[in-house]
């Protein structure tokens, strides 16, 4: 398959005419990555069975995880989902945006959409280009992440295209994903709410909005051998580079410490806040240091995560070193990554 790259800056009518030819490439079931302000999406027809084995194949994912449908507005959601009081109160507040919502499914999703399961994860994304190409394919837009199964999920069209060239019809450049990790997915069952995965938008506003939103275990923990989770993505392993990543909980002076009795070798690299990069520069002259952003600036942080994982394997990193981000606010985000991307190797120094 030879995969089409087309660029959108801004809503031209040239840009119009390239998100209608994408969007009769959807409605004949076949694949268009998209830009949303979370992640690039690998989108397809969720009404259509065939759509979602596609999406399954290019991303090389196991099929009983189930896909996202990504709706143009919170209304639209009603085709598909049961939703009630707390669905119509969060989307009020939080949609279009970075939220996505577990309801219960009606039978107009196919099962192969949902993963077997008899929820949905609805979306209504807020990038003008994402919202425009499912309003033209008139079908309410199944998406995954549009990375390999396993690896980080893309926040450029160059990410995209390393993973999914010659495997999906079109790729919509829209230029850098704003936030840079997925969204937030809240599960909504009656009156409870249970957080499976944390983003941009966080406990805390949830419960301004909704009242007690219980938290996964699995968000912030490895699961046991064997566990039935309520998410099923959550048992893969995700996010992980080559490098084998350790996350450190504590200072950069004792960080500096512990990386010297650990030894450096060839592919070591350190991520540092941007205060502390002189201290580890000074510890280690010869050690590539990755600024990871300013330590209050989690919005930055999460832009650069995932391009900075990516860009560990390209240079060949076997080892890096990064700071233990704290579980409040976007923090949480940030922890649930990496703790992935560390496979759980924490290193506590205080
Ligand atoms: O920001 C995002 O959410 C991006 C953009 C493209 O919208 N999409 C995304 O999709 O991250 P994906 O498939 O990579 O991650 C969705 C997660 C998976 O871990 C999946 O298991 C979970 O959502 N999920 C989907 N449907 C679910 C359901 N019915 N119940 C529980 N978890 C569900
Ligand atoms: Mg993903």
């Amino acid at each position: 398959m030879i995969t089409e790259v087309v660029k959108i800056t801004e809503l031209t009518s040239e840009a119009y005419s390239d998100l209608d030819r994408a969007a009769e490439i959807i409605k004949h079931g076949g694949l268009v990555v998209f830009p949303t302000e979370t992640v690039y999406g690998l989108g397809g027809d969720a009404t259509n069975p065939e759509a979602a084995g596609k999406i399954y194949a290019a991303k090389g994912r196991p099929s009983d995880n189930p896909l996202i449908i990504h709706v143009s507005t919170p209304a639209e959601a009603e085709k598909y989902a049961y939703t009630g009081e707390l669905y119509y109160k969060l989307a009020e507040r939080f949609m279009p945006g970075p939220l996505t919502l577990v309801l219960k499914a009606k039978e107009t999703v196919p099962k192969n959409t949902r993963g077997g399961l008899d929820t949905v994860a609805v979306r209504c994304p807020e990038n003008v280009i994402a919202r425009e190409l499912i309003k033209r394919a008139g079908v309410p837009i199944a998406a995954p992440s549009a990375n390999l199964s396993g690896s980080p999920s893309p926040t450029t069209a160059r990410h995209v295209l390393e993973d999914m060239s010659g495997r999906v019809d079109m790729i919509i450049d829209g230029g850098e994903a704003d936030f840079g990790l997925e969204s937030t997915i809240l599960k909504i069952d009656g009156d409870v709410a249970t957080l499976l995965r944390p983003g941009k938008i966080t406990k805390s506003d949830l419960e301004a909005c909704i009242g007690t939103v219980e938290v996964s275990h699995a968000v912030t923990e490895a699961l046991a051998p064997g566990e039935r989770v309520l998410s099923p993505g959550m048992k893969y392993r995700h996010y992980a580079p080559k490098a084998d990543v350790v996350l450190i909980d504590g200072r950069a002076e004792s960080a500096c410490d512990y990386i010297n009795d650990a030894g450096i070798m060839d592919g070591t690299a350190i991520i540092a806040y941007t205060e502390d990069i002189p201290v580890f520069e000074a510890t280690f002259p010869t050690v590539r240091i990755i600024d990871f952003g300013s330590r209050d600036n989690e919005l930055e942080q999460a832009h650069r995560l995932f391009a900075l994982l990516r860009d560990s394997d390209r240079e060949g990193l076997t080892r890096i070193y990064a700071p233990l981000p704290s579980k409040e606010g976007i923090g949480l985000a940030l922890y649930n990554r990496m703790i992935r991307a560390a496979a759980y190797n924490i290193v506590k120094l205080k």
